[in-house]
């Protein structure tokens, strides 16, 4: 089963330029988790920060009692091997096979037999849909399937946690769309706890059990996703509505001037939202563990959460409870 990430008031800058400050959050274990934000607000270095692999100056990241910002290096390592990490580059070795890179971690971190590496490589590749591929170099290849080589990279050492930094980008509509479905059934097939940083509205809309965004040196909110996809912080709305029309703009935020005459324009209001079901895991697979366990957790604290995302949630959850009602036979229906 996955395990909690517990982060707690990490702040981070380089030299005087301050990254974030003070982002809390957990990400539950076993669910699937989005991360959102404008670029450069910091997503890549807070992944690195819950592998250590960057150090924020304030706070801490707790996985199994390691605190990855502040233990022993030795205790940081050690724990680092819960982790699979999917880059925002795919980062492949450009000399070596699909296969060679995905033995990689095998051949570095383990003592297996390269007779058992080639059964594991050859089952991950399988996952992602490249068999036939593992032959080639990473230039032979398209932009999405260095993307999933990627991923099978991560997968090879079984990680309890797994961090994907913007598994979309380059992806057309359609390959996208696998790929949400790809994470789905990962996640139903071995429960670990998932991270992933995106752009892409359709996997932020189906994916997630839980969501954050990134903006202005602050994380704005983190939580079940019916929070942020009802919420209407205008940074949120912007964002999820895709506009020109709101405080993020291109470079860098907007200046209250800006701001100003936008209103004084009157733009278009943005349509109301609606939020769609979140992916089911392909037929066949085991349904979803974190499922169960994040309804608990959601149903606890539902009281606390806004109003828009309260009623959300408890539709989401009606609906469930109807299912097995409508499938069912219903006596009588005589048709
Ligand atoms: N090693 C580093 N040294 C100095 N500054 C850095 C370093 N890594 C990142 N930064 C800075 O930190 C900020 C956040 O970068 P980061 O890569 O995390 O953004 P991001 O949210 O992942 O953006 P994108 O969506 O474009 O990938 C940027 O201003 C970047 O220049
Ligand atoms: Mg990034």
């Amino acid at each position: 089963m996955g395990i909690e990430v517990v982060v707690e008031g990490l702040t981070k800058s380089f030299g005087r330029q301050s990254v974030w400050r003070d982002v809390t959050l957990t990400l539950p274990a076993g669910e699937v988790s989005v991360m959102l934000g404008p670029s450069g607000t910091g997503k890549t270095v807070f992944l690195k920060s819950l592998i250590g692999l960057l150090k924020p100056e304030k706070g801490r990241v707790l996985i199994n009692g390691v605190d990855m910002v502040n233990s022993p290096e030795r205790e940081i390592y050690e724990t680092r091997k819960l982790f699979g990490l999917m880059f925002q580059d795919g980062a492949l070795f450009g000399s070596m096979s699909l296969f060679d890179n995905i033995a990689f971690p095998l051949r570095e971190h383990t003592r297996k037999k390269e007779s058992e590496i080639r059964r594991i490589v050859m089952e991950r590749i399988e996952v992602v849909g490249l068999l036939g591929a593992e032959g080639k170099l990473p230039g032979e290849i398209s932009g999405g399937m260095r993307k999933r080589a990627g991923l099978a990279r991560a997968l090879v050492l079984d990680p309890q946690i797994i961090l994907c930094d913007e598994p979309d980008s380059g992806l057309d509509p359609v390959r996208t769309a696998y790929l949400s479905q790809l994470l789905i059934d990962l996640n139903a097939q071995i429960d670990a706890t998932m991270l992933i940083v995106t752009h892409n509205l359709d996997i932020a809309a189906t994916v997630p059990d839980n969501m954050g965004m990134l903006f202005r040196r602050e994380l704005v909110t983190f939580g079940p996703r019916e929070v942020l996809l009802t919420s209407e912080e205008p940074v949120v709305a912007q964002f999820l509505d895709g506009r020109r029309e709101g405080p993020i703009g291109m470079s860098e935020e907007k200046d209250a001037a800006t701001l100003a005459a936008e209103a004084g324009a009157g733009a278009a209001p943005a349509p109301p939202r609606r939020i769609v079901p979140q992916l089911e895991p392909s037929p066949g697979l085991p349904p979803r563990a974190a499922v169960a366990r994040r309804r608990r957790r959601v149903m606890a604290m539902v009281d606390q959460l806004p109003p828009a995302a309260r009623s959300a949630i408890r539709e989401t959850y009606a609906a469930d409870a109807a299912a097995p009602t409508l499938t069912a036979p219903s006596a009588g229906s005589g048709t």
